[in-house]
């Protein structure tokens, strides 16, 4: 494993190395039973090394799971607003990237634009991982895996249903799915189907992937269970998106048709009543908050990943 490797998009990266990082982020998780949250794992992988955040959209759980990542590998770490950056009053990405490569050994975003986020990568020289962009999300997908591996054992074969939006969060899932040998339904209405060019890469990766629009036929026999919010940050034409994506809602009855053993996530923030209903996202079956917790873990060992450490 080579120092300065992006975590960009799951496509990108070979199996091996996404099946070794999270074999580390379970070890890891593992070995911390009985510490305290704020204190410092043993070994401190990452002590002296220093992370930078850049927000350009909101989030709660990416932000303090880095923070406390970083805090547990013995790191340090900085969270930025994009918009109080000089960025935000125009200063280019490249210069932006090329000055955070003389201060950090890494850099997180969360941006707007995926395009901007290549553009960090390639102007910079350190390490850039991808904490969401408008085509995807796979740190959500990678803490998504370790969930459903702790819960119902391989992934391999596994069968998965995704309902709703085909956003970014749905495409780094098909990506998962073609990564780890798992076949996906996804369940999207027309004008909400995933990118196509996510899609075509499936495709010609052999990925057991299916679109369709029939909503009851997207969970049987699945036993994962998966959606996530009709309005993600920075969409626009909210009443037509909810009156849209309405039939393609998760509930008792999308549930009843899925396997007995089937477990429910969602990348959270979550609204009861849209994309699922509370007697699922709050029943026996859903796993949302192992899920949050497992993000934590999985970055870890994806932030010791791009600095070379595993
Ligand atoms: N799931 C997720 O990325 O949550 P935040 O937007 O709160 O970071
Ligand atoms: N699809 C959502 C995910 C939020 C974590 C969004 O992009 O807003």
């Amino acid at each position: 494993v080579s120092v300065n490797s992006h975590f960009i998009d799951l496509k990108d990266i070979p199996a091996d190395l996404l099946r070794h990082i999270l074999d580390t982020a379970k070890k890891w998780k593992q070995a911390r039973r009985g510490l305290a949250k704020g204190q410092v794992d043993p070994a401190a992988p990452l002590s002296g090394h220093a992370l930078a955040m850049i927000f350009e959209k909101s989030s709660t759980r990416t932000r303090i799971s880095f923070q406390m990542a970083m805090q547990q590998l013995g790191g340090t770490s900085i969270v930025m607003q994009g918009n109080n950056m000089q960025l935000g009053r125009g200063e280019t990405v490249a210069d932006t990237a090329k000055v955070m490569s003389r201060y950090v050994d890494a850099i997180m975003i969360r941006a707007k634009s995926h395009d901007a986020l290549v553009e960090l990568a390639t102007e910079g020289t350190v390490p850039v991982i991808n904490a969401l962009t408008n085509k995807s999300h796979p740190c959500q997908l990678m803490a998504d895996l370790l969930t459903i591996e702790e819960h119902l054992g391989s992934l391999a074969g596994r069968k998965m249903a995704w309902y709703g939006d085909g956003n970014n969060v749905a495409n780094s899932l098909i990506e998962a799915a073609v990564k780890f040998d798992f076949p996906l339904m996804l369940a999207c209405p027309d004008g909400y189907t995933p990118s196509k060019k996510v899609m075509k890469w499936a495709k010609d990766n052999s990925g057991d992937i299916t679109l369709t629009t029939d909503p009851e036929a997207a969970s049987v026999g699945a036993e994962v269970v998966i959606t996530d919010t009709w309005v993600s940050m920075g969409d626009k034409n909210i009443d037509a998106r909810m009156k849209d994506l309405e039939p393609y809602q998760v509930n008792a009855g999308i549930m009843s048709k899925a396997a007995k053993n089937a477990i429910f996530l969602h990348c959270l923030p979550a609204h009861r009543g849209e994309e699922v209903t509370a007697d699922i996202i709050d029943g026996p079956q859903s796993v949302i908050f192992d899920e949050a917790e497992n993000r934590l873990h999985v970055q870890k060992a994806i932030i010791a990943w791009c600095l070379g450490k595993i």
